[in-house]
């Protein structure tokens, strides 16, 4: 029987939200803890949106904090579902900020986080192959492939 196939477009997670005084450190900037929440939030509704159930975090495997979010400022949280094993997916969330008043967007921060999707007994579950059809995807796919074999490696 042909294995289920979806498409990378189809599997994108976006979470937008203020950030709000409750999520500031002690210099009035997004808090590192709480940026990672959102980070992990936008990572599972990709890969949920992929496996078309329920996925765990099993690693973040890098997070890179280009630059700071102060209090106020919108932040997106971008993720893309670029390669799939057997059970696990390697996604790549991009941060990024937005001033409302002045529309100046910056791209802040960039994780690279391994979901696995799971059945009932929480054991881990087969998800569909994935599919990239525009030049971006394959870029994407072909960069996530080493990542993933490395990960296996170790
Ligand atoms: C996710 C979980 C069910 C996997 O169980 P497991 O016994 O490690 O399963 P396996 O050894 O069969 O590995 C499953 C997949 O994870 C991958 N994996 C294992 N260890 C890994 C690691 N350290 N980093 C990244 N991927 C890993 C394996 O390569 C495998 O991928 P594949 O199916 O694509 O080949 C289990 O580890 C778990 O429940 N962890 C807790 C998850 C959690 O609580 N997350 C936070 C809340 S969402």
């Amino acid at each position: 029987m042909e294995e289920p196939v979806r498409a990378m477009r189809d599997s994108r997670g976006e979470i937008t939200t203020f950030v709000m005084p409750h999520m500031q450190n002690v210099l009035g900037d997004l808090f590192g803890g709480d940026l990672m929440a959102l980070v992990d939030q936008a990572a599972a509704v990709a890969a949920m949106r992929h496996a078309g159930g329920p996925a765990v975090t099993k690693s973040i495997d890098r997070l890179d904090f280009h630059q700071a979010i102060p209090v106020g400022a919108l932040v997106s949280c971008c993720a893309t579902v670029d390669y799939v094993g057997n059970s696990s997916m390697d996604i790549t969330v991009e941060v990024y900020s937005e001033h409302i008043a002045t529309g100046v967007r910056r791209h802040t921060h960039t994780a690279h986080v391994v979901f696995v999707a799971i059945d009932r007994d929480r054991t881990p579950r087969r998800v569909p192959r994935l599919r990239p059809e525009t030049d971006e995807e394959r870029r994407r796919f072909e960069a996530a492939r080493p990542r993933s074999e490395a990960r296996r490696a170790r």
